[in-house]
């Protein structure tokens, strides 16, 4: 092997190193748990309950119930690479397409029906049409959505996504209703429309979805 090339692989073995190391996830933690220095920790640290008045309601929820028992929720999470999502759809409410950007999602329908997909990096898309009982995963990363077609009944499901901490990044939002507003050029030229087709999606989106989000929905 002439130096130059000793040069070059060693360079793409870092490179490697650095791309296996920069995956994005929880990292391991070097004790069972993590808790605050100065808690008290017993049962009642490693117990949420926020969730206790959606699950008790019965019927047709009232609004779309986006909840999520994450580490900010609930700080016993911390370091576990666990949380979960639990959604109460009315009849016909969508989640809008949306990313976890570290990790998977794996749903189960707990009562009605769900039009569910994703779409890989390829933009390829898959969706399934799951009944009461069923599971769904979507891959780390990638987006994703939730619609009830049904027009009568509510649908329930509840999720278990392998972060504390999956991130929520809304797609809509992400583009068209930004904290300062991405230059409509950008947007015009990126979407091959016109600036006032742009002005009029980011307007729509400056106002909540006609929908109430039962958590604030956290980036
Ligand atoms: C656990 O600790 C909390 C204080 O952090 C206390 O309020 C609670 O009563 C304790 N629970 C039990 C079962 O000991
Ligand atoms: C757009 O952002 C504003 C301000 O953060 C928020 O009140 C509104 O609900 C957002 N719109 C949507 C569709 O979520």
């Amino acid at each position: 092997m002439s130096f130059t090339t000793f040069k070059i692989v060693s360079f793409m073995v870092c490179v490697f190193a650095m791309v296996q190391t920069s995956i994005s996830g929880d990292p391991d933690i070097l004790s069972d748990f993590v808790a605050p220095p100065s808690a008290l920790v017993n049962g009642s640290f490693f117990t949420y309950t926020g969730m206790r008045e959606v699950i008790r309601e019965t019927g047709s929820p009232s609004y779309f119930q986006y909840l999520r028992a994450s580490r900010d929720e609930f700080p016993a999470l911390d370091g576990l690479s666990v949380s979960t999502i639990f959604l109460g759809f009315r009849p016909g409410d969508v989640s809008p397409p949306h990313i976890h950007i570290r990790a998977s999602e794996l749903l189960l329908v707990v009562q009605g029906s769900l039009l569910v997909g994703f779409v890989d990096t390829n933009n390829q898309l898959y969706t399934s049409r799951l009944q009461t009982g069923d599971m769904f995963v979507f891959p780390k990363g990638l987006i994703h959505f939730q619609l009830n077609e049904d027009t009568q009944n509510p649908a329930y499901s509840i999720s278990s996504l392998g972060s504390s901490s999956p991130g929520l990044t809304l797609v809509p939002n992400n583009l068209f209703n930004t904290s300062a507003s991405i230059d409509d050029n950008v947007l015009a030229l990126s979407f091959k429309t016109d600036v006032s087709t742009i002005q009029l999606l980011k307007q729509a989106l400056s106002t909540p979805y006609n929908q109430v989000i039962g958590h604030p929905l956290k980036h």
